[in-house]
């Protein structure tokens, strides 16, 4: 029983890992808009911007936003699942002379690439909600194990619906329910045509 779960698990991984090489393979992805979003750019040069320092980015694309944290003081971590958004993310942070480290990694296995932290800020832009739910705790788990006293956690994700899956998504209720030690400061709806949300974790402080 538990053996045929195991095996459905590896094949949802798998799947999800495919579908994205592809994207990757076919071109520019969509979501790929080299735009940093507004919500990010509150929190970096917005009052009360938080003071620049160590930020890990969990799925990072093609190094946008990557990029745009660098030119703004912070000490960039950046992984992706994907080497083909990897190699242009490194070639974004090249060619706009930005000194950020970009690992092919699995976000749920962070341990894998070592990155012992601390990080005072994490930033996920729709990985989070697309990652299967098996292994969501793991993701948890490492972002947590990572954090500084009082880091935050700014995500953008999509509810569930968005996609033609029974799987993919994030509520705040999940989010409040896998992320023991952090409060969920703020649930922003979105502006997509689906349900979206940016949700703003604060880890306990020391
Ligand atoms: C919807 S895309 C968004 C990319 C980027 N944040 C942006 O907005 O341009 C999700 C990204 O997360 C990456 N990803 C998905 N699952 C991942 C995982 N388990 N670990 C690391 N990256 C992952 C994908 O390869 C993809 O680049």
């Amino acid at each position: 029983m538990s053996e045929t779960r195991t095996a459905a698990e590896l094949d949802q991984e798998a799947f999800v890992r495919g579908v994205l090489e592809d994207f990757y393979r076919d071109g520019k992805p969509p979501w790929d808009s080299g735009i940093t979003p507004p919500e990010l750019v509150a929190l970096i040069e917005g009052p009360g911007a938080l003071t620049a320092g160590r930020v890990l980015e969990l799925g990072c694309g093609t190094g946008t936003n990557a990029v745009y944290l660098a030119q703004h003081g912070w000490q960039v971590t950046a992984v992706d699942l994907v080497d083909r958004a990897v190699q242009q993310a490194r070639e974004k942070a090249a060619a706009a002379g930005s000194d950020v480290t970009v690992l092919c990694a699995d976000a749920t296995r962070l341990d894998e690439v070592g990155l012992p932290g601390p990080y005072d800020l994490f930033f996920d832009l729709s990985c989070y909600c697309g990652i299967p739910p098996h292994r969501r705790d793991a993701y948890t788990a490492g972002v947590t194990k990572r954090a500084a006293p009082d880091a935050r956690l700014l995500m953008f994700g999509y509810g569930p619906g968005a996609f033609d899956d029974s799987w993919s998504g994030v509520t705040a209720d999940e989010l409040s329910a896998r992320f023991a030690g952090w409060q969920l400061a703020d649930v922003t709806p979105g502006t997509n045509p689906v349900p979206t949300f940016w949700f703003t974790l604060r880890r306990a402080a020391a």
